[in-house]
């Protein structure tokens, strides 16, 4: 495992840039997995401005989203997928129809998991997956449990990461309770891991996920065994 650690905020963003920058250069047509939340904004926006430059060009770059709050369509402001198109798809020359983010209508959640598992399978798997953390050290949003879970699944999200998300809603109420999420199956096996983590709230956490147990309390923990990750992080003595 890498630890690149940063001055900024800025600087993590450029570096994850870099990183996954690189990863297109190398392979235009590569499989991104990417994440949501606050801490990849930074970096989707220096990866609009380096494309509006012309240093990189997305036409063939396919993606697919690590997870979906349950109940929200797509055009709902809190999607996961509005979240996509406004800081990252629109801003850069992706075919939205090579972009994935799981369906947060699916009736049978199930099922369309394990179309969505298939679909990163049938295309040869993931070359590059990035990661945020969350307070309760979920990634995607496989929360703290007894065990790992594999597949593409419905979630119940935990009262920490209610309270957390709750900034972004109007109300806590407006939360969605459920989930679905990318399992740990189609995150292990992606060729290489970025992970993004900035705050020193996150400190202990992180502390905790990469040099801690190998837990399914602490999910991230996981990302221990994998033989390519690299965490940019702005936050010190890690
Ligand atoms: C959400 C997302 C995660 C993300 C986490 C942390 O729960 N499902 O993928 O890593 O939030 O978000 P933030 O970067 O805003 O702290």
């Amino acid at each position: 495992m890498k630890v690149i650690r940063t001055k900024s905020y800025e600087e993590m963003s450029r570096v994850a840039a870099d990183v996954i920058g690189a990863q297109i250069i190398m392979k235009n047509d590569c499989l991104l997995g990417l994440a949501t939340g606050t801490t990849p904004l930074g970096t989707y926006a220096e990866l609009a401005s380096r494309c509006a430059a012309g240093e990189l060009d997305f036409s063939k770059v396919r993606t697919v989203n690590l997870d979906e709050y349950k109940g929200l369509a797509p055009d709902h402001v809190q999607s996961y997928r509005y979240f996509m198109d406004k800081h990252l798809f629109d801003l850069v020359n992706i075919d939205k129809a090579n972009t994935r983010v799981p369906d947060g209508l699916a009736e049978d959640s199930a099922a369309m998991g394990l179309a969505y598992d298939e679909y990163i399978e049938s295309v040869g798997g993931i070359d590059l997956q990035l990661l945020g953390i969350g307070h309760d050290g979920h990634i995607g949003f496989n929360e703290p449990d007894d065990c790992f879970t594999g597949p593409t699944h419905l979630v119940d999200l935990t009262e920490m990461t209610i309270d957390a998300n709750s900034r972004l809603f109007e109300s806590r109420d407006e939360v969605p309770r459920q989930a679905v999420t990318m399992g740990m199956k189609s995150i292990m096996q992606a060729k290489k891991i970025l992970m993004v983590v900035n705050g020193e709230e996150k400190k202990e956490i992180l502390k905790a996920a990469l040099y801690g147990e190998i837990t399914p309390q602490v999910p991230a923990s996981l990302i221990q065994l994998h033989p390519d990750v690299t965490v940019v992080t702005d936050i010190e003595d890690i």
